[in-house]
């Protein structure tokens, strides 16, 4: 059995300020960041959203199998938990290169970090604390105060990069 790392953000607590640089150095550097809401919620555009995930996702350890684009679609977007202005986007050169999606849990009283994913050659420079800066200020605009996330104990540079940004284990309910 898999002992996930189970991580949550104290919103409330979290000082955008300390990550705003990340965000000005990457649009510095010519990444535009958007939101899939704003690009529009296309049947190209979950083309492209599903082609990024997967592509990230192979480094995932032990991810196993992705899903078809179909069960993509079924399992991931077409539910209610799923909010396009949630899905935040990383473009160069029109190319999506990064994403950081985010579901809402009414019924959980909280957010839910589902997959933060940078393509290999734009990763190292802090594209997802910025994607992740984006994905907190989404949190707050929809009134909850935690953001939760789990990994598989051996993605290593997921979980540093989230007990960067402020994650901390999740108290045990
Ligand atoms: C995890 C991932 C999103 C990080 O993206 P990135 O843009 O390269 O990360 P950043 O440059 O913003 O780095 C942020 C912090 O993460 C940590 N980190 C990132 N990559 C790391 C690595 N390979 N090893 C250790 N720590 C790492 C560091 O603490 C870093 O902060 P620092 O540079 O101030 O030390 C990227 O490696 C990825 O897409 N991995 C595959 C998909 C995945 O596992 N996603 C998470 C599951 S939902």
């Amino acid at each position: 059995m898999v002992d996930w790392v189970r991580l949550e953000l104290d919103v409330d607590g979290f000082d955008e300020a300390v990550f705003e640089p990340y965000l000005q150095r990457a649009q510095g550097a010519g990444i535009v960041f958007t939101t899939m809401a704003e690009l529009g919620d296309t049947a190209e555009h979950r083309r492209a959203l599903y082609d990024l995930n997967r592509t990230c996702s192979a480094d995932i350890p032990e991810r196993g199998t992705f899903y078809t684009y179909d069960e993509y679609v079924a399992q991931r977007i077409e539910v209610p938990s799923f909010e396009a202005s949630g899905v935040m986007l990383a473009v160069h050169d029109g190319r999506w290169v990064g994403m950081s999606g985010t579901s809402l849990h009414p019924d959980k009283g909280y957010a839910f970090s589902e997959m933060t994913g940078v393509l290999a050659p734009y990763r190292g420079r802090g594209l997802s604390l910025a994607l992740k800066l984006l994905a907190v200020r989404f949190v707050r605009a929809a009134g909850y105060r935690r953001l939760a996330t789990f990994h598989h104990p051996l993605n290593a540079s997921a979980i540093a990069m989230n007990r960067r940004f402020g994650f901390v284990d999740q108290p045990a309910r």
